[in-house]
């Protein structure tokens, strides 16, 4: 009996210890284990699923700093021809081939044969991304990257500078699609060079010619890593490129990640910064367009900030997303509108697209287009038909006021794509328009206001433009209404509240704070600052900028000037004709604010 009781009380105490043991071992698998969206569960189109080593990635939250300081140093030792971004040229006795490949490819292609594959690019990051560290455990990577006759050197350039600066664990192939090419050497010796020199790189050769879209969407069929990144086929690589695009990803695997993209020169292959970044967006014809970024994106300059649309040719997103949106829709032909389709789906069907600041690829504008497209008819505007019918609800209107003939091409069959849409229960247009897009509608309107007023501006003299060009001052003349004579008088308030030469995309700006500051031509950009003027039809006043300036003259001397409101001058009283009274009483509602 006492056996009993005493073998009893010992299987309750090891039951207990073996309880609290599985608790606990229990408790700390679950808190290292990814959140909820790991993109390691990678199931997906029936590709095999991922390596088991791979599945049980466990978060921690650890950091890391990433930068190879040793590729750096070495970089920034490297001198020669474009090393370290700056400008090249030809020597004279290297111009042979210049015309020849300049006329195939739109850039200075002779020159790119003369600066190494693996030259050094310039570090113009944001101060702030040297000290930036990203998780330690990232996914891994597919690069893809379509081309059609692309240059021997340009194409391998951007291999070559994604192999060195990706560290070699994350990467885990680049697939250069071959859309057709013509060139001799983008077949065998493309193959024979990467299989000896790049070993990460391979070459798959479609068929026929596909277009970007299909070239696009057959190399993201090929690959097998977490993450997908699409790059044109003559880019560059920047320093420490990867982990900023990886992070929010990891984070998030329904996230699309942008770089920026900074400028290699067409003719000098200089590298340089575009621009401090924007958000991504379009208008109402859609071009793509530019919103500025928001007053929190400021604060943060080395954060990803939120973007309603990609500029289309690089960016990021792991390829569970990417299927499960079902790639680009297969419908849309060579080019054109995707950027637009795949954007609107990673927003509405739950998705987030951001721009990475410390994530920097270097693109080459060409020159020109070298090559015919093997489009037929309006194929892009049959794309952008597609894109508006399936995703853009009552919006697509606003497309079809500006180009009536969308309305008459036949977009294919679509049901795929609807179908799609309500399986995910993507979100309506208006939600994109409403929460990401928000601010687009101020400066590109569906429905353009239109001006506030028309014609002469005058006391006794005419403000007259005088046909001149974009920085040239501006002043008075004979009106032409009362003497005949030749001048340029005729100016717009637009709903851009700036003030245009009528049919002419020049704007009367005043940059110089001082009294008395000149009025010059310049080109307008609808973003107020310098450019905005309205006008006060009680007072007679053409108010400027945000301060209290006004349109001012000295009619002796014939110029004209601004300098601050007064109510008793008589050179500031400007009669205007053709005032909408109805669009001014609505200023405030009205355009950019
Ligand atoms: C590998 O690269 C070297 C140096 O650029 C080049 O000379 C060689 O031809 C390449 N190998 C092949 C098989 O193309
Ligand atoms: C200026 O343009 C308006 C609107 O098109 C027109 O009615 C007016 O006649 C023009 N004035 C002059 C002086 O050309
Ligand atoms: C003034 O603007 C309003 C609102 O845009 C417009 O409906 C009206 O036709 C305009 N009036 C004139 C005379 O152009």
């Amino acid at each position: 009996m006492k056996r009993n009781i005493k073998s009893l009380l010992k299987f309750f105490l090891l039951s207990a210890v073996t309880v609290v043991f599985t608790v606990l071992v229990f408790r700390i698998f679950k808190s290292k284990q990814y959140p909820q969206h790991s993109i390691f569960d990678n199931r997906i189109n029936g590709q095999e699923p991922l390596a088991p080593e791979d599945a049980i990635l466990l978060v921690d939250n650890e950091k890391i700093d990433w930068q190879d300081y040793e590729q750096i140093k070495t970089d920034s030792l490297r001198k020669g021809p474009g090393e370290q971004g700056k400008p090249a040229f030809l020597s004279s006795s290297e111009t042979k081939n210049y015309d020849k490949l300049y006329k195939v490819n739109g850039f200075n292609a002779a020159l790119s044969d003369k600066i190494a594959l693996d030259r050094a690019v310039p570090d113009i990051r944001h101060p702030g991304c040297k000290d930036k560290k990203y998780l330690k455990n990232l996914p891994t990577v597919s690069v893809i990257v379509p081309f059609h006759n692309e240059h021997w050197t340009t194409l391998l350039r951007t291999a070559t500078s994604v192999v060195k600066r990706s560290p070699p664990h994350l990467l885990k192939e680049v697939i250069l699609v071959d859309d057709f090419s013509t060139k001799e050497f983008s077949k065998k010796p493309l193959d024979d060079y990467l299989a000896a020199n790049l070993s990460k790189v391979r070459a798959i050769h479609l068929p026929e010619r596909s277009g970007l879209i299909r070239a696009r969407l057959a190399g993201a069929r090929e690959a097998t890593a977490d993450v997908l990144i699409f790059l044109d086929s003559h880019t560059e690589a920047n320093i420490n490129w990867l982990p900023p695009l990886l992070e929010p990803i990891a984070q998030d695997y329904r996230t699309c990640v942008c770089p920026f993209i900074d400028v290699i020169q067409y003719e000098t292959f200089e590298y340089r910064a575009q621009d401090e970044g924007a958000r991504g967006a379009f208008d109402w014809e859609f071009f793509y367009k530019r919103l500025p970024l928001l007053p929190e994106d400021l604060q943060h300059p080395t954060e990803p900030f939120k973007s309603p649309v990609m500029a289309g040719g690089l960016f990021a997103i792991s390829r569970k997303f990417f299927w499960e949106l079902d790639g680009y829709d297969e419908g849309l032909d060579i080019w054109g509108g995707e950027q637009y389709e795949l954007s609107f789906k990673i927003w509405q069907c739950g998705g987030q697209m951001y721009d990475a600041p410390c994530s920097r690829v270097g693109h080459i504008y060409r020159k020109f287009a070298p090559f015919p497209n093997p489009g037929k008819g309006d194929f892009v505007g049959r794309n952008y038909r597609r894109v508006a019918e399936v995703w853009m609800d009552e919006y697509a209107q606003y497309l079809y006021m500006r180009r009536p003939h969308y309305k008459n091409i036949d977009p294919g069959d679509l049901s795929k794509q609807k179908a799609l849409r309500e399986r995910l229960h993507c979100k309506p247009f208006k939600w994109f328009m409403e929460n990401i897009a928000f601010d687009l509608p101020l400066k590109y309107p569906p429905i353009e206001p239109g001006d506030f007023g028309v014609g002469e501006a005058t006391p006794e003299l005419c403000v007259d433009s005088g046909f001149k060009e974009r920085d040239q001052v501006v002043g008075l003349s004979e009106c032409i209404s009362d003497t005949k004579k030749k001048g340029e008088q005729n100016f717009t308030l637009t709903w851009h509240k700036d003030l245009r030469v009528k049919g002419k995309s020049l704007c009367l700006d005043v940059s110089d704070p001082n009294d008395k500051a000149d009025v010059a031509l310049y080109p307008c950009h609808g973003m107020k600052g310098n450019q905005y003027w309205k006008y006060d039809v009680e007072k007679q006043w053409f108010k400027h900028g945000g301060n209290s300036r006004c349109l001012d003259c000295d009619p002796g001397q014939k110029r004209l000037y601004v300098r601050s409101c007064d109510e008793s001058s008589r050179t500031q009283k400007w009669r205007f004709e053709n005032v909408n009274l109805t669009m001014i009483a609505d200023w405030e509602n009205i355009g950019v604010q």
